[in-house]
């Protein structure tokens, strides 16, 4: 828990003491209670686990299930309305905003929520919804929603989660219309590269024919005047 109290000390601007930090930081109230609730989850004593989760729920407006597995350094800022399904598996330094969603789509059983891998970014009202990994270091945008996997050191924006960054660079048009499952993919980039020259270069080849065909028609016409 100091470990956390000190995260939220670096990371939010707006923390001003410890003390502010343990009275008023609803995020820190719900994962001590997670953390006491999934222990009587594992010992299999779950009516005990819910009865801790809803009471935690009832006070910090967060619903983490007492089933999901969270990391080290989770820190949950503002929080009003964040839902946690119980198999989702969250890494460590993950932190996250009010309103995300680690939930199910409806058409799952078994693991259906997702997997969140370590230093993720979930920005506010953003939903993950489904059972897929989302990699190490990836930033998710406010409102997104997400739903396939996304490769590690990436951003991800809109509705449905499109990847606009990859390491830093941002991805390019021809690559923004795929499926970004596939992702990252060198070659697929080069031919992506290679389709925007060529349609470049018939572009300028149809301008040239254009030219030419005007050029042709002037001297035609200049010819039967003079005749
Ligand atoms: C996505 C985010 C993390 C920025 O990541 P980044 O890697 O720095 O990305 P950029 O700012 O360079 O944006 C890349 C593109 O995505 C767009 N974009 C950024 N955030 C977006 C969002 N939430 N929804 C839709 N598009 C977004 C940008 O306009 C930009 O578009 P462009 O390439 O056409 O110019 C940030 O914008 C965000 O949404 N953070 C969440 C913060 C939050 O929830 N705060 C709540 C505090 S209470």
């Amino acid at each position: 828990m100091l470990k956390t109290i000190k995260l939220i000390k670096e990371k939010d601007p707006a923390a001003q003491s410890i003390l502010g930090i343990l009275l008023f930081y609803s995020g820190l109230h719900a994962m001590i209670f997670h953390r006491i609730a999934h222990k009587f989850y594992k010992w299999n004593l779950k009516f005990i686990a819910q009865l801790i989760a809803a009471f935690s729920k009832f006070l910090t407006n967060i619903e983490i299930h007492p089933g999901a597995t969270i990391g080290e350094r989770f820190f949950i800022d503002h929080g009003t309305g964040v839902v946690i399904g119980e198999t989702a598996i969250v890494g460590d330094d993950v932190t996250i905003y009010q309103g995300v969603t680690l939930g199910g789509t409806g058409k799952q059983s078994g693991k259906r929520h997702p997997t969140i891998g370590n230093n993720v970014v979930i920005g506010a009202g953003a939903k993950i919804l489904g059972s897929f990994t989302v990699g190490d270091n990836v930033n998710i945008g406010a409102n997104a929603v997400v739903l396939s996997d996304i490769p590690e050191n990436s951003t991800v924006v809109g509705i449905p989660g499109k990847i606009v960054r990859i390491n830093g660079e941002k991805v390019t048009e021809c690559i923004k219309n795929l499926n970004h499952t596939i992702l990252p993919d060198p070659i697929q980039e080069e031919l992506c590269e290679l389709e925007k020259k060529i349609k470049q270069l018939q572009e300028r080849i149809h301008c040239e024919v254009c030219i030419r065909k005007e050029e042709m028609e002037k001297k035609l016409k200049e010819e039967n005047k003079e005749k």
